[in-house]
């Protein structure tokens, strides 16, 4: 059994895993497939309880004492997790819009966390099969064996901001609103429908930040590590760190950082 303090030999348990579930997902991918409404606007596919339950059992077997938190279970009030020492979090199809109308980017999520700060993250997009993974013991984040680094704009008129869609009506208006404070003053924004992948491309240095109002833990748990260790910055609306619990949060390539917190209020 392994010792889930060894982030690196958790870490090729959690691949091992995320890549069986990449292919159990791939099985849904473009076929007709019936959903059901998770209240609201919000639903989830026959793919997405497929998947969660794959990674649940599988983990839970691999580490029988880590309590998790999944999307397609979470209980309404999860705040009595916000202090796990070591918390599982998985969103098993980030961007189930997309999925479900067969186009990209969605992917995998699981993250291993700790009180709120992410010790270990994998993120997988089984349809170009890129496999994004850091722990927090190490120098770098990966997209497969490529380390990964944030971009070097520094002109807001020159860079490129992701923001996404919350489910809710009220943070729906928030982000809204964010956007008609952003969108003038810089080249582009961009809304890709998955959250998690879009940390992954913050990483990357494809795009330059990304912030939300009204995401989930699920969302951003492994994400943030990958942003973090490619030498980004992540905070809550005020300028504070930020923590995988906070709803409302901004990650950047850190140049732009206080001139995003400055727009956005
Ligand atoms: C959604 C995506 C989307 C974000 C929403 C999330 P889901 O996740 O990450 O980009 O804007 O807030 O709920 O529902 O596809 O897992
Ligand atoms: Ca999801």
């Amino acid at each position: 059994m392994t010792d889930i303090r060894n982030l690196s030999e958790t870490k090729k348990q959690v691949i091992d895993t995320v890549r069986e579930a990449g292919e159990l997902l791939l099985s849904y991918y473009g076929r007709k497939i019936s959903s059901r409404s998770k209240g609201g606007l919000d639903f989830a596919t026959v793919a997405d309880d497929a998947v969660d339950k794959f990674l649940r059992e599988k983990l839970a077997a691999k580490f029988p004492s880590t309590k998790l938190l999944t999307e397609e279970t979470a209980p309404a009030d999860y705040s009595s997790l916000k202090n796990e020492e070591n918390l599982w979090i998985i969103d098993p199809i980030d961007g189930t819009t997309n999925f479900s109308r067969g186009i990209e980017p969605f992917c995998i999520s699981i993250g291993l966390v700790s009180r709120g700060q992410t010790l270990l993250g994998v993120i997988f997009e089984p349809t170009n099969g890129n496999l994004y993974h850091a722990t927090r013991d190490t120098e770098f984040a990966y997209m497969n064996d490529d380390i990964l680094k944030v971009s070097e704009t520094q002109n807001f008129e020159e860079s490129y901001i992701v923001t996404g869609l919350p489910w809710g009506g009220k943070k729906r208006k928030e982000v809204y609103n964010y956007i008609g404070r952003i969108y003038p003053k810089v080249r582009t924004m961009g809304i890709r429908g998955s959250a998690a992948q879009d940390l992954c491309e913050l990483a990357k240095g494809t795009i330059d930040a990304f912030f939300i109002a009204g995401i989930k833990p699920w969302d951003i748990a492994a994400g943030t590590l990958f942003a973090l260790k490619a030498g980004g910055k992540f905070t809550n609306m005020k300028g504070e760190p930020g923590n995988i619990f906070e709803e409302d949060v901004i990650f950047s390539n850190s140049r732009l950082h206080e001139k995003l917190l400055d727009t956005l209020h």
